[in-house]
């Protein structure tokens, strides 16, 4: 049985109910976890509402502003970590931005604005995050990291265009900071999640049609859910997966291994 009794973690990434983030969150505060969480902060203020409702709830202790392409706003929030809990022993990467318009274009019409936008974010946010994550989990003698990803990284999806390389990149990230933070019991991983109904992924044309088909074609023959995906991510981040770093897990019903 997985334990995170006395152990504290950071998720970013729920912007609402179906949020990946929200069911990782539930299921690590099923398991003990005392959880801060984070918010990207919008004019309405929608997204704040939401997760200080759900840190109510999760029982999360601290709630914090995070837009992951304001470095300013990144070094506040581990600021106010490290001052709070001294140390910490995981952290949830599960955000993920591009632009919608660009996402209707074809992809070879992928501008440089939504490219550097849709990498930013979705990518190179997780090295920051990491650097800063791995200052608080030395404290406490190491730490795990788990990221989202997707099947669009290593083959041609169709409408997610620019979030194939950025999905890439986060994977190679993930690889690059297992080797490095490796020495100091720092793990990373990442999940591959299958097809699931989010905001994010109605920004994605015909996405439900794309479902249906993951659905069908899976080797389970049915598509996955959000508490399946968190459950594996609270595996990796659990001391159970201490043998484990520089994965992509795929949790998909076997769809990716399937020839059609
Ligand atoms: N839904 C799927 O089918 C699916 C499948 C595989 C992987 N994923 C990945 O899972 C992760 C979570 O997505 P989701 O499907 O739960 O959708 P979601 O829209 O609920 O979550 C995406 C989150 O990213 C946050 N975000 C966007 N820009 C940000 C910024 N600048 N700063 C901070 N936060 C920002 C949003 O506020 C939101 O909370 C993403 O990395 C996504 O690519 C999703």
């Amino acid at each position: 049985m997985i334990s995170f009794v006395g152990k504290k973690g950071l998720v970013l990434g729920i912007a609402n109910q179906r949020s990946i983030a929200h069911g990782v969150a539930a299921e690590l505060s099923k398991l003990g976890a005392e959880l801060a969480l984070t918010y990207a902060p919008d004019p309405k203020g929608r997204f704040e509402r939401f997760i200080r409702k759900s840190a109510e709830e999760l029982g999360a202790t601290h709630v914090l502003p995070l837009d992951v392409s304001d470095d300013s706003q990144l070094e506040a929030c581990f600021a106010a970590l490290d001052e709070a809990w001294d140390g910490m022993d995981f952290v949830v990467h599960s955000v993920a931005f591009a632009d919608r318009a660009e996402l209707e274009l074809a992809f070879t019409e992928t501008t440089r604005k939504g490219w550097d936008l849709a990498m930013g974010i979705s990518a190179y946010s997780l090295i920051p995050i990491a650097r800063e994550s791995a200052r608080l989990m030395r404290k406490n003698g190491g730490g795990s990291i788990v990221g989202m990803t997707f099947i669009g990284s290593v083959l041609a999806v169709p409408n997610y265009h620019v979030m194939g390389p950025a999905k890439a990149a986060l994977e190679a990230i993930i690889r690059g900071l297992a080797r490095e933070l490796g020495p100091e019991n720092i793990r990373c991983n990442a999940v591959s999640a299958g097809a699931l109904r989010t905001l994010s992924s109605s920004g994605i044309s015909q996405f439900a049609e794309m479902m249906k088909v993951a659905g069908e074609h899976a080797a389970l023959q049915r598509n996955v859910t959000v508490e399946e995906v968190a459950q594996a991510t609270a595996f990796l981040l659990s001391g159970a997966a201490s043998g484990i770093t520089g994965q992509s897990i795929y949790v998909d019903g076997g769809f990716n291994i399937m020839a059609n």
